[in-house]
């Protein structure tokens, strides 16, 4: 489980996030939604040790992870995958998935057997390069090369942006399992509702660098998406 309090951030003068408290409850998927700017990816960045944080407390598993690295963090089973994929587009499916196993603690170096199984498509394609792919294959890749680690938390920031949409019903699947058969917590940054709603057992919804509105995904009414998500 993770638990964020009172966490503000700045980038420079400007203060972005606002005092955000947020909880991701253990084995579901919790979906971030709000507008375009609003400080999602920010979060998710001082979330994973990206940035250093100004004020607040970072929780997982009830052990204090503030002061924690990124690299403490993905050994510790925070797996994250950013906005725009960013896999190494000149290097083979195999050798992007090859490169995170340096940071597992158990000194397993090998890809794990089921990484591939997640998404058939990137063993046919596995000597190809990752920047040849289609879009929706390297938000793939992009999201295998996180489950090399066997993380305990994967944290999406919109995968399924700009993504055709057979490939969107993949990573739906894809998250189901993860949470329904895996027993992994999720946490996914979805600007669209319909997908949330697919996914997500709880939303919480941010507005100017705060949690403004949560609750379960059923409770997510239309008054609620009209005030904070419709554009
Ligand atoms: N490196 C940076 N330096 C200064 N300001 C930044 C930086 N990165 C983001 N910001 C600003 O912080 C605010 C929050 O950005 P953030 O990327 O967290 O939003 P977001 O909710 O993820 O948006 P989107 O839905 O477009 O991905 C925005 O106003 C953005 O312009
Ligand atoms: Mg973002």
């Amino acid at each position: 489980m993770i638990s964020i309090s009172g966490l503000s951030q700045y980038y420079g003068q400007s203060n972005i996030l606002r005092k955000v408290d947020l909880r991701v409850p253990r084995g579901l998927c919790t979906c971030l939604m709000g507008r375009n700017g609003v400080g999602k990816t920010t979060l998710l960045k001082c979330l994973m040790g990206l940035l250093p944080i100004k004020k607040g407390k970072i929780f997982f598993n009830d052990s204090d992870i503030t002061a924690q690295s990124t690299h403490w963090r993905a050994r510790h089973g925070l797996g994250y995958v950013p906005q725009g994929r960013q896999i190494f587009p000149l290097l083979t499916v195999e050798e992007n998935l090859t490169l995170p196993l340096a940071a597992r603690r158990d000194k397993v170096r090998g890809i794990p057997a089921g990484v591939y199984d997640l998404f058939p498509v990137l063993k046919e394609m596995r000597s190809r390069r990752g920047g040849d792919l289609s879009g929706g294959q390297q938000q793939q890749l992009a999201i295998a090369r996180a489950m090399v680690l066997e993380p305990e938390v994967l944290i999406l920031d919109e995968p399924t942006e700009g993504i055709q949409p057979n490939i969107v019903g993949e990573i739906i699947e894809f998250v189901h399992k993860l949470t329904d058969e895996m027993g992994l917590t999720v946490l996914q940054v979805e600007q669209k509702v319909p997908i949330a709603r697919k996914v997500g057992h709880n939303y919480a919804i941010m507005e100017r660098g705060q949690v403004v509105a949560r609750g379960s995904m059923e409770g997510l009414d239309a008054e609620t998406i009209k005030n904070f998500l419709t554009v």
